[in-house]
C-alpha cells in the first residue's frame, strides 16, 4: 500500500517535470549564442558514419540509456574514476559505445562556440541525426537541457534483456511511455546488434520462442561458452539491413526470429502484440511514430534554466 503511493507520487512528480520541459525546451534556444550547433552536431555526425556506420546505433542506445537514468541530463557520459564511479560502471552500461564520437561532437562545439551547449543537447541532437543518418525521419529537437552534477551507477535500473514484459511495460509507463510508444522504440532493435552474453543463455537453455534456425545458427556464431565481453562475439538485430530504421523488427518478432528474450515477448504479450501486428504491416506508420517516440524520448526529466551546468567535456564534471 505504502510503496504504491509512493509510486503514484513518484509518477505525478515525473509527469510534472515532463510537462514543465516541453514548455521551457526551444527549438531556437541557441540562435544568440551558438546559431550553428545544428549544423556542427550535423556536419560531424556524417563524418563519423561514413567512417563507422555501427556508430549511430551505439548512438541512439546512449540516448536511451542517459535519458532513462536521471533524465537526459548526459549523466551516462561522465567516466568513471578511482575516487567516484559512475553510472558507466553499472551492467547494462558495459556494452555502450559512442563515447568517442561524443567527445569529438563536443570538440567542434566547443571550437565554435565555448562553453554554450550542453552535453545534454549535443547527445540529443546527435541520436536525432544517427536516426535520419540510418534513413529514418528527420525530427526537430528542442534545445535547452543542462547538464547534470551526478552520475551513480546503483541508480541505473534499466531493464535486463531477460526482463518480463509486464516489468518493463511498468518500468516505461512510470517514464511516460504507453505500450504503444514502448513498442515503438523496441523498434531501435532495427539496427545495429549485440553481443552473445545478451541471449547465449537462449541458445543453450532454448525456451522454445526462438525459430529453431536461428537458434542454430546463433550457436554456431556465439558458441555455448561465456566469453568475457572483449573477445565474445556481437550479431546483428536485423541481419538483412542492420544500418537501416525500418519496420523489419516487427517481422522478426512475428516469426520468433528476434535475439532478446523480452523483445520476444512483445510478439505475444496481450498489451503489445496488436502494435507489434499493425507495425509490422504498416511501414510507414512505423517511421513516422519511431521519430515521435525519439524526439519524447529526448525531453524526459531534462534540467533546464540554472539547474545543473554546460560541462566543457562531456566524459567529466567542470569541477
Ligand atoms: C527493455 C528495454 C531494452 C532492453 C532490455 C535492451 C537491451 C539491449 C541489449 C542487451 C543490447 C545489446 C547490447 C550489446 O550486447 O552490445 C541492446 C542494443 C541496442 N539497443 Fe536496446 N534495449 C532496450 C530498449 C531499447 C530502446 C528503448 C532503445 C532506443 C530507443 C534501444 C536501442 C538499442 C540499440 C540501437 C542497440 C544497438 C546498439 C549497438 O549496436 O551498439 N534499446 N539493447
Amino acid at each position: 500500500m505504502v510503496s504504491s503511493v509512493v509510486r503514484l507520487l513518484l509518477m505525478v512528480q515525473l509527469l510534472l517535470a515532463m510537462a514543465a520541459t516541453d514548455e521551457a525546451l526551444d527549438t531556437g534556444y541557441y540562435a544568440a549564442t551558438c546559431p550553428d550547433a545544428e549544423a556542427i552536431v550535423r556536419n560531424a555526425m556524417e563524418r563519423l558514419h561514413y567512417t563507422d556506420p555501427t556508430l549511430a546505433p551505439a548512438v541512439i542506445r546512449l540516448l536511451f540509456h542517459d535519458c532513462f537514468v536521471r533524465g537526459c541530463d548526459a549523466s551516462v557520459l561522465i567516466v568513471p574514476t578511482p575516487r567516484y564511479s559512475s553510472e558507466r560502471a553499472a551492467v547494462p552500461n558495459h556494452t555502450l559505445r559512442g563515447f568517442g564520437a561524443v567527445d569529438a561532437v563536443k570538440r567542434a562545439l566547443e571550437a565554435a562556440c565555448p562553453a554554450a551547449v550542453s552535453c545534454a543537447d549535443a547527445l540529443a541532437l546527435m541520436a536525432r541525426d544517427a536516426v535520419a543518418l540510418l534513413g529514418g525521419n528527420r525530427y526537430d529537437v528542442a534545445l535547452g537541457r543542462r547538464d547534470g552534477t551526478q552520475s551513480n551507477p546503483w541508480e541505473v535500473d534499466l531493464p535486463a534483456p531477460f526482463a518480463r514484459l509486464d516489468d518493463v511495460l511498468a518500468y516505461f509507463a512510470a517514464r511516460g511511455f504507453s505500450a504503444e510508444e514502448t513498442v515503438v522504440l523496441f523498434g531501435a532493435h532495427t539496427v545495429g546488434g549485440a553481443h552473445c552474453s545478451s541471449f547465449r543463455y537462449r541458445l543453450t537453455m532454448p525456451d522454445g520462442a526462438m525459430d529453431e534456425t536461428l537458434r542454430c545458427d546463433m550457436l554456431d556464431t556465439c558458441g555455448a561458452a561465456d566469453l568475457p565481453l572483449d573477445t565474445d562475439p556481437a550479431t546483428f538485430f536485423d541481419p538483412d539491413t542492420p544500418f537501416t530504421v525500418d519496420n523489419n523488427y516487427y517481422a522478426q518478432l512475428m516469426s520468433n526470429r528476434t535475439l532478446l528474450q523480452v523483445d520476444q515477448e512483445a510478439a505475444t504479450h496481450p498489451d503489445t502484440a496488436p502494435h507489434v501486428a499493425y507495425y509490422a504491416a504498416s511501414p510507414d506508420a512505423f517511421m513516422q511514430r519511431f521519430s515521435e517516440a525519439m524526439a519524447k524520448l529526448s525531453n524526459v526529466g531534462v534540467l533546464e534554466g540554472d539547474a545543473g551546468e554546460v560541462r566543457k567535456v562531456c566524459s567529466r564534471y567542470n569541477n
